[in-house]
């Protein structure tokens, strides 16, 4: 994905100013900084998640393989297949745990009915759930604990074979060992998929990702490898959030 001098607000509001920047395909990028810079903002309007949001506006250009996602031919339906997201608290949808998984496989008519089973086995096993819920598939799945419920809807992500997966804070709802096993799966899936997470977890960022962007006050100011970010950030407010000295901003 390409991102080229991207603004952006609601009426009066801008929060996001001239953001430019390069997400290589197949990498993991972590977006860290304050509460209130404009991170989910940002993140949504990479698969237009805020076009209904009254108010909203962009200037600028997101381009996914060269063409931009905002562009009028562009069907915003289809554009979430191939740019899905996760967000912070589990968002399961009110029907069996199957039909959670192969919701989108479905709306797309991407396989024939008789296969979706199949599909749904296969996400869960990628996502580690299989053996724990093989047996109540067509059980609601708001019995499942919360990681669980992360991890089927990242399931339900994956399912529809998207090229980029943007995260929202998927973790902070999460036990250590929940946050262990969507951490682990990031990794598996990355080869080949893009990921963009958002994340308060610097020892996260540091984990997961090839890419740091640092976001603060609507603006990014610095972005580059993990961990010549992390070692050797250019700007002061890079330095000072990554100490911990960066005041939270209140929204
Ligand atoms: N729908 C909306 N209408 C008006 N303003 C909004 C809307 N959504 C977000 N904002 C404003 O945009 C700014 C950035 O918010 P955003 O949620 O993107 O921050 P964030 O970096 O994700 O914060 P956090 O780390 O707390 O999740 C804030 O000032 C917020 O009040
Ligand atoms: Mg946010």
């Amino acid at each position: 994905m390409a991102v080229d001098d991207l603004s952006l607000g609601f009426g009066e509001l801008t929060v996001m100013r001239h953001i430019t920047v390069e997400v290589p395909r197949g990498s993991i990028t972590a977006l860290v900084g304050p509460s209130g810079s404009g991170k989910t903002t940002f993140l949504r309007s990479l698969n237009r998640m805020n076009d209904k949001v009254r108010g909203f506006w962009h200037q600028g250009s997101v381009r996914l393989d060269g063409r931009d996602i905002y562009g009028r031919d562009v069907d915003p339906l289809v554009l979430r297949r191939r740019v899905g997201m996760v967000f912070q608290r589990p968002n399961p949808f009110p029907m069996s745990i199957e039909d959670n998984v192969v919701a989108g496989v479905k709306a797309h008519r991407m396989v024939p009915r008789r296969q979706l089973r199949d599909v749904a086995e296969t996400h869960l096993a990628q996502v580690g759930l299989w053996s724990a819920v093989s047996d109540r598939l067509h059980d609601s799945p708001f019995r499942l604990s919360g990681g669980q419920q992360q991890l089927l809807c990242l399931a339900r992500a994956l399912a529809v074979e998207p090229e980029v997966l943007l995260l929202d804070e998927p973790t902070s709802s999460l036990d250590p060992r929940s946050t262990e096993a969507v951490e682990e799966l990031v990794r598996s899936v990355a080869n080949g998929l893009t990921v963009i997470i958002v994340t308060h977890n610097l020892a996260q960022a540091r984990r997961l990702s090839d890419y740091t962007m640092f976001f603060y006050e609507g603006r990014l100011v610095e972005t580059g490898p993990t961990s010549q970010l992390f070692e050797h950030p250019s700007r002061p407010e890079t330095a000072r959030y990554l100490h911990g000295e960066t005041a939270i901003t209140s929204r």
